[in-house]
């Protein structure tokens, strides 16, 4: 397979909108691609140049549009195909990249081509998705099956809910007959139709795909075996994409990115759900007992459980891939949950600086709460980080003329709810800080996805995280201490400087590095050594 990487990624910071919850210019309640457009300055402003749209395609929404009824078609509560290109093109103008959700793992129970293959009578859907071979044969433990909803005498495979059927790309391994290898024709219709949807809306201009359910497309007889299973499939796209599409990007959701990229995707988030790369362990959406944030004051977090996997995994990435880190994203609580203000700009600073491709979720950058509300669409805990953008000052948060109780979630009750209007004019508000990490990450190739990424200070269960990013003669140290004690480590200057004398002779003793964000931290130079110190819940980004 002959590898590509579009450049642009190397300096992208994506933003993720939820498209019901963004901007609602119709007053029906729901968020929609017009809104999106309008905000499209908001978006430039933020100093993000791409966006991961979540899927906006017709569906009857019991899994909040996962669950696609026509891939070729914008759901009518969004507006239509046409706003869709006009997005395309508008965000483009402004140096925009837009990603579409690939829901490429399943249909809804309500797509015509289940409809058609869940009848008795054989046709040209009957192979296009998972049936055992009669009603009471089910696919455990290989696979979930569900009986008893069709005419036709079989046991269907799920993906997600029960009314997500998988689409059959056939069986690494198949161990029955009802299990089809990966070259039969039904899987082969089903690849080639995924092709054609990808050209479809990469014809109408958008940037690429992220891949929802990416490793789970290729069945196995085992979890492990399926996950390392799917280079067939996603290689054979990558290759049609580095032939017609060279510009587009690949980004998995998969949550391993050295599989993920083996596989031929461009872009993967850190491992999410296990212990090794827990990104929960790190930024701890959700402070619990066994996951335990280094976001905390408390300081019981361990860093190494997450950068410990990341360094393991780095090699397999160079050149070919990267991971993606994020603030938050539609299935997880809030960043800001059990978080100030401070501490969730440490949050921003550490995503920002990080290497790889940064991912901000809509809503972060103000700081919006995690709310308690009930479940909507299938969104069970999920419901509560998808609420309504709050805007500004105006009826519902800015967000809608409808009627409160027609809005798709409510809106953030409570009287100090952050909002952009609020933050936009106070320089030290969340929002400028986040603007200001942007634009100090645009204008630096030490900074960017490549750049040079070291640990200076990483120890096991230990404050503060120091490292270091580096382009040529271009470094900055980056220093966390989201603890409430303060702290004081030692940094050898060779360890940032190596064996360029000249650039550590360069500063004299004594002298303090120059701090470019942050409070309550400096760096001073000492003979042989740089020496951090930080206040409790400090950080500060040095030019060094
Ligand atoms: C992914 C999506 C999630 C969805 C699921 C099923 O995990 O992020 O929102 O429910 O896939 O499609
Ligand atoms: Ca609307």
């Amino acid at each position: 397979m002959k590898r590509y990487l579009p450049d642009w990624l190397e300096n992208a910071i994506f933003y993720q909108i939820y498209p019901q919850s963004y901007y609602d210019t119709n007053a029906d309640g729901i968020g929609d691609l017009p809104g999106i457009t309008q905000k499209l300055d908001y978006v430039q402003s933020l100093g993000c140049n791409a966006i991961w749209l979540n899927p906006c395609f017709e569906s009857p929404f019991q899994d909040a549009g996962y669950d696609i009824s026509d891939f070729y078609k914008v759901a009518s509560r969004y507006g239509t195909n046409a706003d869709l290109k006009r997005l395309f093109a508008q965000a483009r103008r402004r140096g925009i990249r837009v990603v579409l959700d690939l829901v490429a793992g399943h249909t809804s129970i309500e797509h015509p081509w289940f409809k058609e293959s869940s009848r008795p009578e054989r046709n040209k859907y009957s192979d296009w998705f998972i049936w055992t071979s009669d009603w009471i044969t089910n696919g455990y433990p290989a696979v979930r099956t569900i009986g008893g909803y069709a005419q036709r005498n079989a046991q269907f495979m799920i993906n997600f809910f029960y009314s997500q059927p998988a689409l059959n790309y056939g069986f690494i391994d198949p161990s029955a007959p009802w299990q089809m290898p990966i070259d039969a024709p039904g899987p082969r219709a089903v690849r080639a139709e995924l092709k054609k949807i990808m050209r479809f809306w990469l014809d109408m201009g958008c940037d690429g795909f992220r891949v929802d359910c990416a490793p789970a497309c290729i069945k196995a007889q085992t979890r492990e075996k399926m996950f390392a299973s799917q280079n067939d499939l996603w290689q054979d796209v990558h290759d049609m994409l580095s032939r017609e599409y060279p510009e587009s990007v690949l980004v998995a959701e998969w949550f391993n990115p050295a599989q993920a990229v083996e596989a031929g995707f461009h872009v993967d988030f850190p491992r999410d759900n296990g212990v090794d790369m827990g990104l929960d362990h790190v930024i701890g959406r959700h402070h619990t007992n066994s996951c335990k944030t280094y976001f905390a004051k408390s300081g019981d977090g361990d860093a190494c459980r997450f950068f410990d996997a990341y360094f393991q995994q780095e090699p397999a990435l160079k050149g070919r891939g990267y991971v993606a880190f994020y603030t938050g994203n539609h299935d997880n609580y809030r960043m800001s949950l059990g978080k100030d203000k401070r501490m969730q700009e440490m949050v921003f600073a550490m995503v920002l600086t990080l290497p790889g491709v940064p991912f901000i979720y809509y809503g972060d950058e103000i700081g919006m709460r995690y709310l308690d509300v009930p479940t909507k669409e299938g969104g069970y805990t999920r419901t509560g980080c998808r609420t309504p953008m709050q805007w500004s000052a105006k009826r519902n948060a800015g967000f809608s003329d409808a009627p409160a109780k027609s809005l798709y979630l409510p809106i953030d009750p409570r009287a100090d709810r952050p909002t952009v209007a609020a933050q936009e004019d106070d320089p030290l508000s969340l929002l400028n800080t986040v603007r200001a990490l942007t634009s100090l990450r645009r204008n630096s190739k030490a900074l960017s996805a490549r750049g040079e990424f070291r640990a200076l200070h990483l120890r096991a269960c230990a404050y503060p995280l120091v490292y270091l990013r580096r382009w040529r003669h271009e470094r900055y140290i980056i220093a966390l201490n989201p603890c409430r004690d303060a702290a004081k480590v030692s940094l050898e200057t060779k360890a940032v400087y190596g064996s360029r004398r000249a650039d550590a002779d360069e500063m004299s003793d004594g002298i303090r590095l120059e701090r470019l964000n942050g409070f309550g931290a400096d760096i001073t130079r000492r003979g042989s050594k740089l020496i951090v110190e930080m206040r409790g819940c400090s950080y500060g980004i040095f030019r060094a």
